[in-house]
């Protein structure tokens, strides 16, 4: 079976909850969630597919946990690994910057030569309230 590590970083615990209902919904992967601050290189190596999740802080900036992660992200790291990108934010009061962190990501991972294999997710408030996006998404994966 493949193996998808979901690398996710989360302060109120949306995204976290988000890394969870995509693990749980995607078909022919072995799933496995590691917490931004405990992933290694080999979290990396080891998958087929990774799936980046943090959410939106400041105005449009990284979760705070994920902000060494990003600035360790690398071609060494990221060349040719297949990479798909979500996260919570707030349309309503950062409409400019909404889920900005999703589009950092893509772009870092992308600039890292990785592969972007889906637009991203990008969870506005709460997640049950998105639920079927989210299944979606894990789904098309
Ligand atoms: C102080 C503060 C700043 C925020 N900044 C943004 C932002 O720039 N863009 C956005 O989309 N959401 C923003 N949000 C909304 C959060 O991203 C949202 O609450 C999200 O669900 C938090 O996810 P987490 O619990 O996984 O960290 C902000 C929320 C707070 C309280």
């Amino acid at each position: 079976m493949k193996t998808a590590n979901i690398i996710f970083g989360s302060t109120t615990g949306n995204t976290e909850t988000v890394a969870e209902m995509i693990a749980n919904n995607m078909d022919g992967y072995d799933v496995k969630l590691v917490y931004v601050t405990d992933a290694t290189n080999d979290t990396v190596k080891d998958a087929d597919l990774i799936l980046y999740g943090c959410s939106t802080w400041g105005y449009g900036e990284l979760q705070d946990d994920f902000i060494p992660y990003y600035n360790n992200m690398s071609n060494k790291l990221l060349s040719g690994k297949n990479v798909a990108v979500f996260g919570c934010g707030d349309k309503e009061n950062f409409e400019d910057v909404f889920c900005e962190a999703v589009e950092m990501l893509k772009r870092k991972a992308e600039g890292c030569g990785a592969t972007i294999v889906n637009d991203g997710l990008k969870v506005d408030c709460e997640p049950s309230d998105n639920e079927d996006a989210i299944i979606a998404f894990a789904k098309s994966l």
